[in-house]
């Protein structure tokens, strides 16, 4: 469904991808590991656009997206939910929402997502006409991926949905994230440097060392692998 063949990119002078080649089949749940600074967020950015590779190429369901601008890019199905979340602190959440849906002239079938992610996230429910800032880090990062769902992507970018967070949190959140692709179907591409639980939820992953892939395979023979639970897992 998308695939990096041999990407570079870089930010300045700074070489951050070195020629990675990834690819993300319809359905699965891909978890990128590494290191601060090995070059996840740039591969997510440069998949959007946001930051275009220099050189090779960005495919998504076998057309060449490379140089699309990141709007184009967002129509046609692939939504990043940025590090650090983001989310619009002075809109309430349902407003929020709804400017996840704005691409979205459905309107019978905006609202069915809607409850849809009110089902998932009872929380998100309950604090609805309050403002988006005045809620909790996990709070935010739900109400982040709600957005996100709300545009009804077929890839779902995610950062670092750890980051910051208490590992209960966390573990709720990476539940949910399974559950998305489960039911909506929807193809997850995850970043992250909490290696243990986005193995644990990831059909395959990869791992980055300083710009490059230095591994592949299924989230259940990363685990496993020595070198992985040396450098990544802590044991
Ligand atoms: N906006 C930027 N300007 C310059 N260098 C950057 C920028 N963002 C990231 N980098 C550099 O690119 C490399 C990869 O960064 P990044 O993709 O953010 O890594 P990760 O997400 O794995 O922590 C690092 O060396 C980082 O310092
Ligand atoms: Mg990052």
């Amino acid at each position: 469904m998308l695939k990096l063949n041999n990407v570079h990119s870089f930010y300045g002078n700074i070489h951050a991808l070195k020629g990675i080649t990834l690819e993300v089949m319809e359905g699965e749940v891909i978890s990128l590991i590494g290191a601060n600074g090995a070059g996840k967020s740039t591969a997510l950015m440069t998949t959007s656009g946001i930051v275009p590779a220099k050189r090779g190429s960005v495919e998504f369901k076998g057309e060449d997206i490379t140089h699309m601008p990141p709007d184009e890019i967002v129509k046609k199905g692939i939504c990043q939910v940025p590090e650090g979340r983001r989310i619009f602190s002075y809109l309430t959440v349902a407003e929020n929402l709804d400017m996840g849906a704005f691409l979205r002239n459905d309107t019978r079938k905006i609202k069915t997502d809607m409850d849809y992610v009110y089902d998932l996230f009872p929380i998100l429910a309950e604090r609805k006409n309050q403002a988006g800032g005045t809620l909790s880090g996990g709070e935010q990062q739900m109400l982040a991926i709600s957005r996100a769902l709300m545009s009804h992507p077929k890839v779902l970018l995610l950062d670092e949905p750890s980051l910051g967070l208490a590992p209960i949190i966390v573990k709720q959140i990476f539940g949910i994230i399974k559950k998305i692709n489960e039911e909506q179907k929807t193809t997850i591409f995850i970043v992250e440097q909490n290696a243990n639980l986005a193995l644990k939820a990831a059909h395959r992953g990869y791992v980055m060392e300083n710009g490059l892939i230095s591994l592949s395979d299924t989230g259940e023979n990363l685990l496993a692998n020595e070198n992985v639970k040396k450098a990544y897992l802590g044991i």
